[in-house]
């Protein structure tokens, strides 16, 4: 059974009942045929309020009595209910069976992706790598990786500023804005990498995208035809893979080692590549923070082949271990490196704000693809952001989480050491929100994370981020979305599915 919806539908908003055909059958007839119809159909969900007889009759132009009249009958057939002060509306109580099924409202609290099917020409660019890997989204719970701590967000402060741009929208945030970016934003947000991420930019080199995602996205159309081959890191972001797939290209699964990305293999697999997508500061999923020497030499690289680096740096302001790092971009002499930043972490996902930090060379290139692709970022949120930063609340919130994710990064750390210590070694637990391990060669990774699935766990298994056909077993474990004790509980119920 459907759940009831509060809004009223306007008349305006239905869907036009058609009263000129169907002869002679009397008007509160095709009325009642209508709304019978477009029930069964799904058009109309239960408990959904339909317009008041007045309403319906004006939007019509017919008697008022019709649409009285047509309304008293599918009461009496159980279509309708009406109830003193609601109004009338569509019956709570029709049964899903008797509704067909795009009547069914599926519901899930978690996005699906709905299955392929084969009807008509589609592009194949974008067909998503199918199957197990995704097992581990079927739970938001404790060891999920992904989400950051939404339930610590000042959502006070947060609310007061959107309500000061809600109350006397300035004009410039109505209207259409400059495709890179509403400024006041851009200028903070360069301000904030110069200063805690040693980006060297200005506010003109920032476009601001809808997260990471798309700006990876972005990245690819601008730099790469089909016939380019592009390093990835070797097991990497399922996300780049998507996009360097989508792109067409042929990518080069580079190893990754204690280093980060094997440069000196990325020679000699291909030592033309158009250019290399990388996680350097929190490599994405072994969680490995790339060496100096290491970076030196990608940036020689890139420099020699007039090569493009791509640099996702998605996580980087939780660093627990260690002195604060300085990006790549920062120490690029030569421009090669196309930055990329997220808000999704040290926000929330939900905010949509990414960024890229263009060199000079490619500005014209990017500001032709945002025209030409659309998917801007709300202005009122970059304003309020803008603003969130400004204040002083950006930088207090990042403290407050790195603390609390260095707790739960800690509690899972003494977890697993309590409850799987011979099972699981830790790889890269320095930073972010979330840590890897391999897992003894015998184990199946995937199966690990089906059975812990089952058990409501959500823990990702590393063998799908391996392109090659050396994969290793393993589980990447989220702390940022639960607290300690949901931690500590998650760990003792997964040693069950080793
Ligand atoms: C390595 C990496 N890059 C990019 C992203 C995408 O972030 P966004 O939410 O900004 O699209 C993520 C998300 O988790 C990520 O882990």
């Amino acid at each position: 059974m459907t759940t009831s919806r509060q809004t009223r539908v306007s008349s305006t908003f239905l869907s036009p009942v058609d009263l000129d055909s169907s002869g002679d059958e009397p008007i509160y007839r095709r009325i009642a045929d209508w709304y019978r119809k477009s029930i069964v159909n799904g058009l109309l969900r239960p408990g959904q309020k339909v317009p008041s007889t007045r309403a319906l009759a004006q939007e019509l132009k017919v008697s008022r009595i019709s649409v009285l009249n047509a309304y008293e009958q599918l009461c009496a057939e159980g279509y309708f209910e009406t109830s003193v002060g609601a109004g009338t509306r569509v019956a709570r109580s029709i049964p899903d069976e008797t509704l067909t099924p795009t009547a069914e409202t599926r519901r899930t609290s978690l996005p699906r992706r709905p299955e392929h099917r084969s009807s008509g020409h589609i592009a194949p660019r974008t067909h998503l790598r199918r199957g197990h890997a995704w097992i581990w989204l079927k739970s938001t719970r404790a060891l999920r990786v992904g989400p950051p701590a939404v339930r610590e967000f000042p959502n006070a402060v947060w609310t007061r500023l959107m309500n000061k741009h809600l109350r006397k929208p300035p004009r410039e945030i109505m209207i259409y804005g400059d495709p890179l970016g509403y400024m006041p934003f851009r200028e903070a947000i360069a301000e904030y990498l110069r200063t805690s991420r040693a980006v060297r930019c200005e506010a003109s080199q920032i476009l601001v995208t809808t997260g990471a995602q798309a700006a990876l996205q972005l990245c690819a159309h601008v730099l790469f035809h089909p016939s380019d081959s592009v390093w990835m890191e070797e097991p990497g972001y399922f996300g780049a893979h998507f996009v360097l797939k989508a792109a067409g290209v042929r990518i080069i699964p580079v190893p990754v080692d204690q280093e980060g990305l094997d440069v000196a293999r990325g020679m000699r697999m291909s030592p033309t590549a158009r250019a290399a997508f990388i996680t350097p500061s929190h490599q994405f999923p072994l969680g490995i923070t790339m060496s100096a020497t290491r970076r030196m030499q990608l940036l020689n690289w890139a420099a020699r082949n007039e090569a493009w680096i791509v640099e996702d740096d998605y996580d980087s302001e939780f660093r627990f271990e260690g002195r604060p790092l300085v990006s790549l971009q920062g120490l690029d002499v030569n421009d090669r490196v196309i930055y990329v930043g997220t808000l999704s972490k040290s926000m929330f996902p939900a905010l949509r704000i990414g960024y890229i930090v263009m060199p000079d060379s490619l500005q014209a290139a990017f500001y032709d693809a945002r025209v030409t692709l659309g998917g801007a970022t709300p202005t009122l949120y970059q304003a309020v952001m803008a603003d969130f930063i400004r204040e002083g609340h950006f930088a207090r919130h990042i403290r407050r989480m790195r603390m609390l994710y260095d707790h739960r990064r800690r509690a899972l750390i003494d977890a697993i050491r309590e409850y799987l210590p011979d099972k699981f070694e830790v790889v890269g637990a320095a930073a972010g929100l979330q840590l890897a391990g391999f897992l003894p060669p015998d184990i199946d990774d995937v199966a690990v994370s089906t059975r812990a699935a089952a058990m409501d766990i959500s823990v990702m298994p590393l063998s799908p981020f391996y392109l090659g056909r050396h994969p290793r077993s393993g589980l990447v474990l989220g702390y940022g979305c639960a607290d300690e004790q949901e931690i500590r509980d998650a760990v003792r119920k997964l040693k069950t599915c080793l």
